[in-house]
């Protein structure tokens, strides 16, 4: 692992792997035609033999070609060159790693075909993006069978030299970010646990993040009843984690990112079965990625004052733990009737929402979390859950999510949802009834936002057992880092 990326002009290079774009129709561009020539038309009778039109996705490999001195040529498919987006042209740079994962050579990437709507520059800087995600491997715990270590060193070939080494610092730190998130998403809950996430945190000081760990005792002081009542029942003390990003005049109102950071969910005295339950060492994918998303924003220097709030705790069955039918105090004073111990995420959020909003007075709010099986099952693992308060903030994400292939789509919330978490012993109870049960955690955390702008992310379909695509090879996807990078570099810097 650990690719070095460079750019350098359009030039045919004479070492190691050589990978060349071709866009529907199936034309050579220039140093490819002269390539080919070189070959004695190798390339153009292989595509012939192959029928191969550029469709996109679509590759084949020569090795040792005739006449040149490189390992190999490897010939990938655009698609149209009319429908390329910056999302397209990281799924080729994910593909062309991926062709020559088990090689170790030097790959250059060369671009010249046309490049639809986007300028070399961005299709160079995107290409390099996608190859940096594919690379991503998590083994950091195989020590016999490690996979083929890969190439180590990728070369762009561009015409836009200068602006594509622009373009990409500042992608490169959305991948960063990204890879940050998988990172603490993949690793398992006898290693993460609250206060070693929390440690991991604090690194971010290094890139000029303020960061607070807030303890047991002082969360107790706050009045954190919802959130220490989950993590009660487990030897490792919660934490809670407030990192700051200041970017901008002080005077500027902060933006403000809240991430469900469950360590791990045995779903407490209401147990969850075995079946899969090793997946929720991944229910602190939300604020895997609030701190993924700090790690962005810092590292670009971004111009915006951020606030990214962790609540990190673990679930479980004990002594101690937190009974269904118990009653909790909250911060914002509000009581909750706990029926379900392991509808926890929510419990978690309430305080830390409430703080947030509390000593921040942020712009808004964005929570993330892995909060509902429910939302799985609406919207499989394609689009995350969107609940909102705001129209300008949901139409906002719609939009970046389509264009950065990070997708969200707005669910319901009413007052009819909300009144089914009305209960007669307390002031709501922590589940509702058998239907809509992402709207009523959602309508549960709606409770705790003091009216301030917010949107509710329910990452549970998007943050883990991720699909394999071609820029992501791993369990963990690293979801909303770059969503919610590119809603403050468009809208709030
Ligand atoms: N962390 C889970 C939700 C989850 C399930 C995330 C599967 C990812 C994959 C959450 O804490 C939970 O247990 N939710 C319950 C809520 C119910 C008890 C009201 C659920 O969805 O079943
Ligand atoms: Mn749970
Ligand atoms: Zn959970």
């Amino acid at each position: 692992m650990s690719l070095a990326i460079s750019f350098t002009a359009e030039k045919t290079p004479t070492k190691g792997s050589l990978i060349i774009a071709v866009a529907e129709g199936g034309k050579l561009a220039p140093l490819a035609k002269a390539l080919d020539k070189t070959t004695g038309g190798a390339i153009s009778q292989a595509m012939k033999v192959k029928k191969f039109t550029g469709a996109a996705g679509a590759s084949f490999t020569l090795l040792a070609p005739s006449k040149t001195t490189l390992d190999r040529i490897v010939v990938i498919g655009l698609g149209d060159p009319k429908k390329l987006g910056n999302t397209d042209a990281e799924k080729f740079g994910g593909t062309a790693l991926g062709a020559v994962e088990k090689t170790d050579a030097p790959v250059t990437l060369l671009l010249e075909p046309m490049r639809g709507a986007l300028t070399a520059a961005d299709f160079a800087a995107r290409a390099a993006t996608g190859a940096m995600l594919r690379d991503y491997k998590f083994e950091i715990y195989k020590t016999v069978k490690k996979s083929a270590a890969g190439p180590k060193k990728l070369t762009i070939a561009t015409s836009e030299l200068t602006a594509a080494r622009k373009a990409f610092a500042e992608l490169k730190a959305i991948a960063e970010g990204t890879i940050v998130a998988r990172d603490l998403v993949n690793e398992p809950a006898n290693i993460l646990t609250p206060a070693e996430f929390a440690k991991r945190a604090k690194t971010l000081t290094k890139l000029g993040v303020k960061v607070e760990v807030l303890s047991e005792a002082q969360m107790k002081k706050l009045g954190m009843g919802s959130l220490l009542g989950v993590g009660q029942g487990s030897k490792q003390p919660s934490q809670m984690v407030v990192m700051q990003w200041n970017g901008a005049a002080k005077s500027k109102k902060p933006v403000a990112f809240i991430g469900k950071g469950v360590c791990f969910d045995t779903g407490g005295i209401s147990i969850k079965p075995a079946g899969g339950m090793e997946d929720m060492k991944g229910d602190m994918g939300g604020a895997a990625a609030v701190t993924g998303l700090m790690h962005a924003l810092a590292s670009r220097k971004a111009k915006v004052n951020a606030v990214g709030v962790l609540g990190l705790v673990e679930n479980m069955p004990g002594s101690n733990a937190q009974r269904p039918g118990d009653i909790v105090t909250s911060m914002s004073g509000q009581t909750i009737e706990v029926l379900n111990t392991d509808a926890e995420g929510r419990l978690v959020l309430a305080d830390a929402l409430w703080y947030t909003q509390k000593r921040f007075k942020p712009q808004f709010m964005i929570d993330l979390a892995t909060l509902t099986g429910a939302i799985m099952v609406a919207l499989g693992q394609e689009y995350a859950g969107l609940f909102s308060n705001s129209d300008e903030l949901s139409e906002r994400l719609t939009a970046i999510g389509n264009a950065e292939g990070e997708k969200v789509w707005r669910m319901p919330m009413c007052e009819t949802f909300d009144k089914m978490i009305d209960t007669p012993n307390a002031d709501m109870k922590n589940i509702g009834a058998r239907y809509a049960g992402s709207s009523t955690a959602a309508q549960f955390l709606q409770r705790f936002t003091n009216n301030v702008p917010w949107v509710h992310l329910d990452i549970a379909g998007t943050a883990m057992g991720s699909p394999k695509t071609a820029i992501s090879r791993t369990w963990a996807s690293g979801y909303g880092v770059r969503l919610l990078d590119r809603l403050v570099k468009a809208h709030y810097e």
